[in-house]
């Protein structure tokens, strides 16, 4: 029996197991019920009265370096097959999130999508700009409100150095560094000292439209902005112009588009007129031209200025302008499918 005992104990100390098959093989051949070692303590009780106390210990020294034994195999075969996980390049990866973009990216990019079929390219210029450009070149009167601090962000005073009010400060650098005829378009965020609510905010985005050319007249301007509306908000949108006054276009309007929601009906929405207001338009006044030194004898332009929140708003019954700003990923998120 001791002889047994005792070459079990060094196989047991030479065992391997490459997988966890072959170790569940070994803990039954050696520790199982019916296993080695449990049928030499079966035999234990033919084992001579003064030999007991020598092979009792031995065997039980046997169990528990089978037991230990198969407890290093085992760790050493989890180890490996969590490696093999890791490596396994086959497996499908996880999806991974897509993001999406902020809705008035989207809008923006349709709306210069638009426009750019019908030969408007983009033109950019500084947020941070100075009174010229912003309110002298447009032709805004020395006492215009506008000018006030009550409505425009100033960083210094006296050399004015204010961020813009609106786009159209990029028309008059477009003016003044190119030549007719000029077709651009100018996307980008503007700043107004306004209280903030679910209608107004201090920033926003516009996009002025500016086309300078011999013969540009009323009519082309109502022509480009009906296609606009018609790409934008579906064929069956009809517009309308009210009269308006601007300091840097004479004659100048607004425009209306019907009711996308009533379909000019009248609903809440519209305030039961049937008509929504999108944009201010009118003819490039005289002076701007002469100010940016174009000949106003000889060209003529038109220019709109559109609010890319208004626009988005209608595109997708956003009510609240402050979402947009909030990064909100729960709003951001509905948008996944938008383009
Ligand atoms: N700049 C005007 C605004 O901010 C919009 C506008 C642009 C109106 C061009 C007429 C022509 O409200």
């Amino acid at each position: 029996m001791k002889e047994r005992i005792k070459k079990l104990l060094d196989d047991i100390s030479s065992l391997k197991a490459a997988n966890k098959e072959e170790l569940e093989a070994l803990r039954i051949k050696y520790l199982s019920k019916k296993g080695e070692i449990s049928l030499l303590f079966n035999d234990f009780r033919n084992v001579a009265n003064e030999q007991k106390r020598e092979v009792g210990q031995l065997l039980n020294q046997l169990k528990d370096a089978a037991q230990e034994r198969i407890n290093e195999l085992k760790a050493a075969v989890d180890s490996s097959s969590d490696k093999q996980e890791t490596l396994d390049l086959t497996r499908t990866p996880d999806p991974i999130e897509l993001g999406t973009r902020h809705p008035l990216s989207i809008v923006k990019n349709e709306i210069v999508d638009i426009f750019s079929r019908i030969g408007f390219s983009i033109a950019e210029g500084p947020e941070v700009e100075d009174d010229w450009h912003v309110f002298s070149a447009l032709n805004f009167p020395p006492e215009h409100p506008a000018r006030d601090m009550q409505d425009t962000f100033f960083i210094t005073r006296d050399p004015d150095v204010l961020l813009r009010t609106h786009t159209s400060s990029v028309q008059s650098r477009v003016m003044l560094s190119q030549k007719p005829p000029i077709r651009v378009l100018c996307p980008g965020r503007v700043y107004r000292n306004e209280a903030i609510s679910y209608r107004a905010h201090c920033f926003f985005h516009q996009i002025e439209g500016l086309y300078i050319d011999k013969n540009v007249s009323f009519a082309d301007l109502r022509q480009a902005l009906l296609y606009f509306a018609k790409e934008m908000f579906g064929e069956d949108t009809k517009i309308r112009l009210r009269p308006s006054y601007f300091p840097f276009t004479e004659p100048s309007a607004e425009m209306d588009i019907s009711c996308d929601l009533c379909g000019g009906k009248g609903c809440a929405f519209c305030k039961g007129t049937g008509w929504v207001e999108i944009l201010g338009c009118g003819m490039v006044d005289p002076n701007v031209l002469e100010s940016c030194g174009i000949d106003s004898k000889v060209y003529t332009g038109y220019a709109f200025g559109l609010g890319v929140e208004r626009i988005t708003n209608l595109k997708f019954k956003v009510k609240d302008l402050r979402m947009f700003s909030e990064n909100d990923v729960r709003f951001l998120d509905q948008f996944k499918s938008a383009y």
